[in-house]
């Protein structure tokens, strides 16, 4: 998506080699029609798929769900991050591993928000080892919901989760994938 990937150019900043900072318009100030752009590729991306809803994980997946879920008229649900214990039988749970922090967290989801009846569109800010993908797929496992999509905004292509998951043979779009960051030579997206 090339209005994404020259906003990236712009006002993206590669702290090092892992971390590129977006905060200036998506995930801590948020440009709403950037987003809203956004929603619209991925409505045109998944077009063929009947979509009942888009499901993410807080907290900055939730503002990229609204702009997604307001193309296909269907409810955002999103997964909440929850500490262990005191977790009742009216949720689905899964356990998500961060490389990044190095530690583990619950996700949880309420029953009444995804059942069999759902095709779940997925969408996220960042997929780098894609392990918070997993724990949403797993949540849509133990629904009986099917994954119509998994819509990613930057794939950092350097990390291993964006493949791992297509290797499962989900339907992945990512609006930019990055090959290579450096603070000194810029960012090298993937063609
Ligand atoms: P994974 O799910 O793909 O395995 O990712 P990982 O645990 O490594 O990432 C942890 C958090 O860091 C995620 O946000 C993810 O969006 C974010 N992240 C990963 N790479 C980058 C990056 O290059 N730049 C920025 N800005 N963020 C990155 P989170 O902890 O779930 O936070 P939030 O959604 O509450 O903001």
């Amino acid at each position: 998506m090339k209005e994404l990937k020259d906003r990236i150019r712009k006002d993206g900043k590669v702290l090092n080699a892992d971390i590129l900072k977006v905060d200036s318009f998506l995930n801590h100030q948020i440009d709403v029609e950037l987003l809203d752009h956004i929603g619209m590729e991925f409505k045109k991306r998944f077009e063929n798929e009947k979509i009942t809803k888009v499901l993410t994980i807080e907290a900055s997946g939730i503002a990229i769900a609204c702009m997604t879920a307001r193309h296909f008229n269907v409810p955002v649900v999103f997964a909440k991050k929850a500490r262990s214990g005191n977790i009742g039988s009216s949720v689905y749970t899964s356990v998500v591993h961060s490389f990044t922090y190095d530690r583990n967290y619950d996700i949880t989801l309420s029953r009444q928000y995804l059942s069999s009846d759902d095709k779940v569109l997925i969408v996220d800010d960042f997929m780098a080892n894609g392990q918070a993908m997993l724990g949403m797929i797993d949540i849509c496992r133990q629904a009986g919901a099917e994954v119509g999509g998994i819509g990613i905004v930057i794939e950092k292509g350097f990390q291993d989760g964006g493949d791992m998951i297509r290797r499962q043979g989900y339907h992945v779009e990512s609006l930019a994938i990055v090959d290579a960051m450096d603070p000194e030579t810029g960012i090298q997206f993937r063609e």
